[in-house]
């Protein structure tokens, strides 16, 4: 079915209007065991807080993706899988494959003592393993935990510990852009943190020669060879968990956003559905890594519960060459392609050439997701890649939303840099500083206003954080710590996030995770972390160091600090400049005063505002004077 602005606009007028008839009405798209008779039940006030949706139905996820279109299209292929290097075969599995390959995998969870409600975490590169081990998951109602492949050992011993998960799902290495990344040595390590890790399952991925505990460890191979090729799923009801993800917020450690059986699959596979116009068989390509949520929910669960030929990419946009992304959408004859900005920007730099040498005549519709797309760059997705012909659907979402929340679908008018209008069910407010709603043509805090089924359920452990992060600021309504701008026509322009999380390369990062790491580090007494604006990334992180007395404040310390980021987080957590700074500017009680090192990070330095209310107004000077760029 293919939408008009009419169809769109009415559709959304009766999913407000009408809730309970419309949910219950659009839950049919999936298969159920039981059918749920409720829809959303829900209440955002404190006193009585909760999020349920379809809580009487049960149904299985890996069923919902793989055996219900064994009758229909047991022979369609599935996954299609990309290999890092385009000299390799791809490799391609149809549904009656997958279902095969999850099954075993389940088995070898199970036999491995995984039971229902126990957590896997799975630290894995791209490969069909990968997906694999999610759905094996989902069939026996273990809750997965996927921590991305480029997270340090000591990023995933803490998410390990903090959900209690004992089983981890991993490859000998992985493969990016031509270079190994040493994930089975990193779990190694993170056994090393956390004593609780008892079970490693071992994909061979490279053949790498890897150091094997006995008792531990265990090929995934081997003990795939030993299991039954059939495996029941498990009855699930609609609320149960069905994966964590951590995520970073504006304080502290990041925290695992839990989501459900029901209203989250529901929630994939209807916004995959209706925003990318989906038309099985189609190929429909997700350019994400599965550790992130948009790997989650559109290339995995999304495409899978619609039966659809999902494209799994191992390797990265610019390698061997720039032309890679649209050689493999020639090759596999891909029909939408869903990437991120960051992406579009660094291919745009090296020039039309790389694009215009390929075909690309498969291509029907263009994604966009993870940050704000700047105008340029959509021009150049939409004309260059798109040929003028393949709208580009600007997607705005968030791990806590499940899905896509505001977003065009493929007959809207579109205006570049907009994610347009909000989906089916949402219903977004722009609030000022003091929660008072700001009409018509405004700028401010977006909020959400009633639930949706595809919402978070929870933190992980810690229920008293879920609702202080998102219902304590403007009380009665999610927030979302984005900014936005509603123009004339009522459409969305997401301004990016008004709390101290920034967006690199469209990956999420906490300030504050960046500074605790900095502080670990012996030579580090005091270090505060923004964003700066950032050609290729969007957002780059610039921080302010003030070193310990008699350490030498010098180049060899930035390249130290910024390999500890790197060894302590992740290499997306890398600082892209470093400031020694003799001291922070602070208020006089003490708090450190962010925006005004916002402005200094930006260059913006003639309106730092009032620094009156500091405590030594002289430290906003030497700042401003030893500002560095990035590098
Ligand atoms: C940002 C990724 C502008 C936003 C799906 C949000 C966007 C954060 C867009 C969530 C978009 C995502 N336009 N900004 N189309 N999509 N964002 O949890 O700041 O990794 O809050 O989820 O990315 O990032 P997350």
């Amino acid at each position: 079915m293919t939408l008009t602005d009419q169809s769109r606009a009415e559709t959304y007028a009766r999913s407000l209007a009408d809730p309970d008839a419309f949910w219950l009405d659009q839950a049919q798209r999936l298969d159920w065991i039981t059918a749920p008779t409720k829809a959303g039940d829900w209440s955002f006030d404190e006193k009585d807080f909760h999020v349920r949706w379809f809580d009487d139905g049960v149904l299985n996820v890996s069923a919902n993706c793989i055996d219900r279109h064994l009758e229909s299209r047991a022979d369609q292929v599935a996954i299609v899988w990309e290999p890092d290097d385009p000299a390799e075969d791809p490799r391609r599995y149809t549904y009656a494959e997958l279902h095969r390959e999850v099954c075993r995998f389940a088995n070898v969870l199970k036999a491995r003592g995984v039971a229902k409600g126990d957590r896997v975490t799975i630290y894995m590169p791209m490969i069909p393993e990968a997906a694999f081990a999610l759905l094996a998951c989902a069939r026996i109602g273990a809750v997965h935990s996927v921590v991305f492949g480029g997270f340090s050992a000591d990023a995933l011993a803490n998410r390990m510990e903090d959900c209690g998960s004992s089983v981890v799902v991993t490859a000998d290495e992985g493969r990016r852009g031509g270079k190994r990344v040493a994930l089975k040595a990193c779990v190694d390590e993170a056994a090393q943190i956390f004593a609780g890790i008892e079970t490693v399952i071992v994909v061979r991925a490279t053949g790498a020669d890897v150091a094997m505990q006995d008792g531990r460890d265990v090929w995934y191979d081997d003990a795939a060879a030993t299991v039954d090729t059939d495996c029941a799923p498990e009855p699930m009801a609609a609320e149960d968990p069905l994966f964590i993800l951590y995520t970073s917020g504006s304080t502290g450690k990041p925290k695992g956003v839990v989501h459900s059986t029901g209203g989250y699959l529901l929630w994939a596979a209807l916004t995959h559905q209706t925003v990318f116009d989906y038309r099985a068989p189609e190929v429909f390509w997700c350019a994400a890594d599965v550790g992130w949520v948009t790997g989650h929910s559109y290339i995995v669960y999304g495409p899978l519960a619609n039966g659809a030929t999902t494209l799994m990419y191992e390797g990265v946009p610019n390698w061997p060459t720039a032309s890679r992304i649209w050689e493999v959408v020639d090759r596999h004859q891909v029909a939408t392609l869903y990437t991120a900005p960051t992406a579009l920007r660094a291919l745009m730099k090296e020039g039309d050439d790389f694009v215009t040498r390929t075909s690309r005549k498969s291509l029907r519709l263009l994604g966009s997701v993870g940050e704000p797309i700047n105008p340029e760059a959509w021009r150049w997705y939409h004309d260059i890649v798109g040929e003028g012909r393949c709208p580009v659907m600007d997607t705005w979402w968030q791990t806590e939303t499940g899905g896509h929340m505001i977003t065009p679908t493929p007959d809207m008018m579109l205006k570049p840099g907009s994610a347009t209008l909000p989906f089916y069910g949402i219903e977004p407010k722009l609030l000022d500083g003091d929660g008072r709603e700001l009409t018509g043509e405004a700028e401010g805090n977006l909020v959400i206003m009633r639930s949706w089924p595809g919402q978070m359920r929870g933190v992980w452990g810690d229920e008293q954080r879920h609702f202080e992060t998102y219902f304590r600021t403007f009380p009665g309504v999610y927030t979302t710590g984005d900014g936005a701008r509603r123009d004339a026509d009522g459409y969305y322009w997401i301004t990016g996030r008004v709390d101290d999380v920034i967006n690199v390369s469209g990956h999420r990062m906490g300030t504050a995770e960046v500074e605790s790491a900095l502080v670990l580090h012996t030579a580090v007494a005091e270090a505060a972390v923004v964003g700066m604006p950032h050609d290729v990334k969007g957002q780059g992180i610039y921080a302010y160091v003030t070193v310990n007395a008699g350490v030498d404040a010098d180049d060899a310390l930035v390249k130290t600090l910024r390999d500890w980021v790197r060894h302590e987080i992740g290499p997306i957590a890398t600082p892209d400049a470093i400031q020694f700074a003799p001291g922070l500017p602070k208020t006089r009680s003490g708090k450190i005063m962010r925006r005004i090192l916002r402005k200094i990070a930006e260059g913006d330095v003639s309106s730092l505002g009032d620094t009156s209310t500091l405590a030594d107004p002289e430290v906003v000077e030497h700042l401003v004077a030893n500002r560095v760029s990035s590098g």
